[in-house]
């Protein structure tokens, strides 16, 4: 099936898509990951060229979006927010008008959730959200696909998140719901999701009757009986500051083998990267036998192909 879009889309958080596009993307995703493997090229994307700015580090993102672009026969630029106007004052809005008469898309790593979604009203060429305080949609993306190729379809699925209520689990919430998956997230005190996120989702949940969101102090609880376990660092960039308190409120939350064997005998671990060793994960379970850590990060540069020929060409 091909859907022709009309108008710009922007992929902000997971909101963008309806389940049916999703599955479009990751049959567009795997067969780029094929053609890539059988040595075939895929220049969908010659003469486009992407924008990505930065306001944060990045190894996965910045590389896999650059190597993309390259792969689908297109340019990447990366434009670090300290290396551009935009980090002495030009507004967000007039560098979104600006950038879009000499870009076909754009892609921002930023703070506040707001600068994407401004870039976005600005911008005459599609944004895609490279991460933000809020969500982190391409990753989530890249964690539906893996989940799919290693075990089917997530709907009525157990999933567990412990940690921290950061962009990873908002992207989880909304992602739950889109599936039909069964998410529990263990957080400690002060450390929630973002109440506007979960009541987004009990909202889009009311509609669909799809998928459910539990929160529980106890990660063993979270974890008993998963599918799926997954953990995000306890310090998201910005954070930093706050790392003695934050290390203080996580205790008891590390994700280690004991906790490993409450979950499904064939779960697997996902871990979006950069993990902390032996802070929010233990090395025996990211390199143990449930962990898909590094085709995870993998599936970023596949499903991100998709992602970008569907902004830029407009179809599906
Ligand atoms: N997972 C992820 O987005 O990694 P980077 O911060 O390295 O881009
Ligand atoms: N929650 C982390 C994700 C890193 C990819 C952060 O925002 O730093």
């Amino acid at each position: 099936m091909t859907t022709t879009l009309n108008k710009k889309r922007d992929l902000l958080s997971l909101s963008d898509l309806d389940a049916v596009e999703i599955q479009l993307l990751f049959k567009r995703a795997a067969v780029l990951k094929q053609s890539l493997k059988e040595g075939h090229a895929t220049r969908t994307l010659e003469g486009r060229t992407l924008g990505m700015l930065f306001e944060k580090p990045s190894t996965r993102t910045r590389v896999s979006f650059e190597v993309g672009m390259f792969q689908l026969g297109g340019h990447a630029l990366f434009l670090s927010s300290k290396e551009i106007q935009l980090g002495r004052g030009e507004t967000i809005s007039d560098s979104a008008r600006v950038l879009s008469r000499y870009l076909d898309a754009l892609m921002i790593r930023t703070f506040a959730h707001e600068n994407a979604v401004t870039l976005a009203q600005f911008a005459t060429v599609p944004v895609i959200n490279g991460l933000s305080d809020h969500f982190h949609p391409c990753q989530i993306l890249a964690d539906l696909f893996t989940y799919q190729e290693k075990r089917g379809m997530l709907e009525g699925r157990k999933v567990a998140f412990v940690g921290d209520g950061n962009n990873m689990a908002h992207s989880w919430i909304l992602a739950s719901i889109k599936v039909g998956c069964h998410l529990t997230l263990a957080c400690p005190v002060n450390y929630d999701p973002d109440p506007r996120v979960l009541s987004l989702a009990q909202q889009q949940q009311a509609r669909t009757g799809s998928g459910s969101v539990a929160l529980t102090r106890n990660p063993r609880e979270a974890v008993a009986g998963a599918d799926l376990v997954i953990t995000d660092t306890w310090i998201s960039m910005g954070q930093e500051q706050e790392r003695q308190r934050r290390l203080r409120a996580f205790h008891g939350f590390q994700v280690d083998q004991k906790l490993m064997r409450e979950a499904k005998k064939d779960a697997l671990f996902m871990h979006c990267l950069p993990a902390h060793r032996e802070e929010e994960v233990t090395s025996e379970v990211l390199d143990g036998e449930h962990s898909v850590v590094w085709d995870e990060a993998e599936n970023r540069l596949h499903v991100q192909k998709a992602i970008l020929e569907w902004l830029i060409l407009g179809r599906l």
